[in-house]
């Protein structure tokens, strides 16, 4: 059987330079810089990055708005000061404009309390002086400097290295807007707007979706094409990593719906399969910095991730990229599981590729964790479930205990064998995934039916209200923007194909061939076979001291020319508070 996602199997690296990983300490200048040399008045043609990064504390913003759409709109102070906060093209002046490399893919992680620990990021293509973050509350301004740590990688294929800074922000108040801005010695700076998660049980909102590409076009389509109308040959181009337009969309639609924080599961950019790795990459932080600059979006690793010669283990571009809350994992697997809090929820991504069978990264990477992401997993479960502050324990991942299509990539048995006994004694609530290119919802999950396939026994066949606290509901959310969707391939009725193991390598695919075992999947609650594209919203309702807490989920396919909002799927989920 064919595998959709195997079937691109990407091209090797070129094995040069493999697995660097060089890393340095960010520069000397460190938190609360000093001030100065601002001179008064319109920053004007004169202004220089000097006088954006030594400008003291709240003097250089007013009037900024934090907008509900995640849009901060940055306007000139009219006061007698006239200090401004001069826009990105206003700085880049002088002698410093060419000679920098540019402020690339800025973006937002929460720390592992979301209401007061953040990470700004971005990255360059190649060394930057002094990096750091000016960053205050919307009221305040750009008042405090924090050094940013740099951290690199070498692409195996390319050869190209890649800077990353992140800066930490620490100690910062719950339930506020920040404001701040991330530059380099040279570059114009670019703006961002953070909101804290409210601390202790509080109402918010967080959206999710996987298996997204890129809006872009990769590559030229072998040779230039003659054009009649043109009369000469033209170059024709193509997107080589699974994007479509609906990848860029999809973020249009996140801003939309304005969450706390969205959740990235697995299958970001395709890079594996992209000729030019790198540029992909970009790519997709070009499309989503105008999301993620003023929301955090936390990512799971997919399959898709793993990248041929990029880490010991294939992952090291996604592990620069981004700074999660450290799990305490060793260095190769830094980044790959990790916990964060929001308000009375624990948030847990788990690293798929170590445990499941199929084969469909660019290298086959089953067991690297040795057991012990299931460790942590299980110590954090506990953790989560003896916390009387937590009410809801979300799990998100990549690839899926569940799935109705036919001739994709199906289910993956270790997860049944390895997370849902977990999923089960700790009263998981919520599991989200993609790797299928569609969306579909189990009913609640308790247990399995014995069969060999471990099929998830559904404990209640309600579809409107489900109390998780019965049972563990899942979620395929796959249509994050690709090329190849999965909507039309469901099955007639509710059936399965599981991956249950795999044999020798495919010499066609250059994959280890999946064993397929096809299963009744009376687990399935909800299926959309019209619409390839979409995301969730989840709307956390707290409740009150004892009585129950409710999600409201809903889920969103992109339709129409201009990719409107269409609700195919509303839920709730409740629970008992855990304080009562
Ligand atoms: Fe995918
Ligand atoms: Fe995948």
């Amino acid at each position: 059987m064919t595998d959709r996602e195997d079937s691109h199997s990407t091209g090797q690296g070129d094995g040069h330079s493999p697995d660097a990983e060089g890393a340095h300490p960010g520069g000397p200048d460190s938190g609360g810089s000093g001030p100065a040399a601002a001179a008064p008045g319109s920053p004007g043609p004169g202004v220089s990055r000097r006088w954006l990064f030594g400008v003291s504390a709240g003097a250089a913003v007013a009037g900024l708005a934090v907008g509900a759409g995640g849009t901060a709109a940055l306007r000139s102070d009219t006061t007698a000061a006239g200090q401004v906060w001069p826009r990105s093209a206003e700085l880049a002046v002088g002698a410093d404009r060419a000679g920098a490399p540019v402020v690339a893919g800025l973006h937002l992680q929460f720390g592992a309390d979301a209401a007061r620990e953040a990470v700004v990021s971005w990255h360059t293509a190649g060394s930057v002086s002094k990096p750091v973050v000016r960053y205050g509350t919307a009221a305040q301004g750009f008042g405090t400097t924090v050094a940013a740590e740099t951290r690199t990688y070498r692409d195996a294929k390319s050869g190209i290295e890649i800077q990353a800074h992140h800066v930490r922000l620490t100690g910062l108040s719950p339930d506020t807007d920040y404001v701040y801005a991330a530059g380099h010695d040279g570059a114009a700076p670019e703006l961002g707007t953070l909101r804290t998660a409210p601390a202790g049980r509080a109402a918010f909102r967080f959206t999710s979706f996987g298996d997204q590409g890129t809006p872009t076009l990769g590559k030229t389509d072998g040779a230039p094409v003659f054009s009649p109308s043109l009369g000469y040959a033209v170059p024709t181009y193509v997107n080589d990593n699974l994007g479509s337009p609906f990848a860029g969309d999809v973020t249009a639609g996140i801003e939309r719906v304005a969450p706390l924080f969205n959740l990235v599961n697995g299958d970001l950019c395709y890079a594996n399969l992209s000729t030019d790795r790198i540029r992909t990459w970009n790519d997709w932080w070009a499309n989503n910095s105008r999301s993620a600059r003023y929301r955090p979006w936390m990512p799971a690793p997919g399959n898709h991730e793993n990248e041929l010669g990029n880490g010991p283990i294939g992952y090291q571009a996604l592990q620069t990229y981004f700074t999660v809350p450290d799990s305490g994992s060793e260095d190769f697997a830094r980044g790959l599981w990790y916990s964060f809090t929001v308000g009375g929820m624990r948030v847990i991504a788990v690293a798929n590729d170590d445990i499941c069978y199929q084969d469909a990264g660019s290298s086959y990477v089953r067991g690297y964790s040795g057991g012990a992401q299931k460790r942590w997993l299980e110590a954090e479960l506990a953790k989560a479930r003896a916390d009387r502050g937590i009410d809801w324990v979300v799990v998100f991942m990549h690839q899926t205990a569940i799935s109705s299509a036919d001739k994709f990539n199906g289910a993956d048995l270790a997860i049944r064998q390895e997370w849902l006994p977990l999923f089960d004694r700790y009263q998981v609530d919520l599991v989200l995934a993609g790797h299928e290119h569609h969306y579909e919802r189990s009913h609640p999950l308790r247990g399995d039916l014995g069969t060999d396939t471990l099929t998830p026994k559904p404990v209640d066949t309600r579809t409107d209200l489900i109390d998780t606290s019965k049972g563990t509901v899942h979620l395929v959310i796959g249509g994050g923007g690709t090329s190849l969707p999965s909507n039309a391939l469901f099955f007639p009725g509710n059936h399965c194909r599981v991956v249950t193991a795999v044999g020798d390598v495919n010499p066609a695919t250059g994959k280890k061939a999946p064993v397929y075992v096809l299963e009744d999947a009376p687990w399935s609650a909800f299926k959309d076979a019209e619409h390839p594209y979409g995301f969730c919203a989840f709307d956390v309702d707290p409740g009150h001291p004892g009585g129950n807490t409710t999600i409201k989920a809903t889920y969103y396919a992109l339709t129409g020319p201009t990719s409107d909002l269409t609700v195919v799927d509303t839920f709730t989920l409740t629970r008992p508070r855990s304080d009562r």
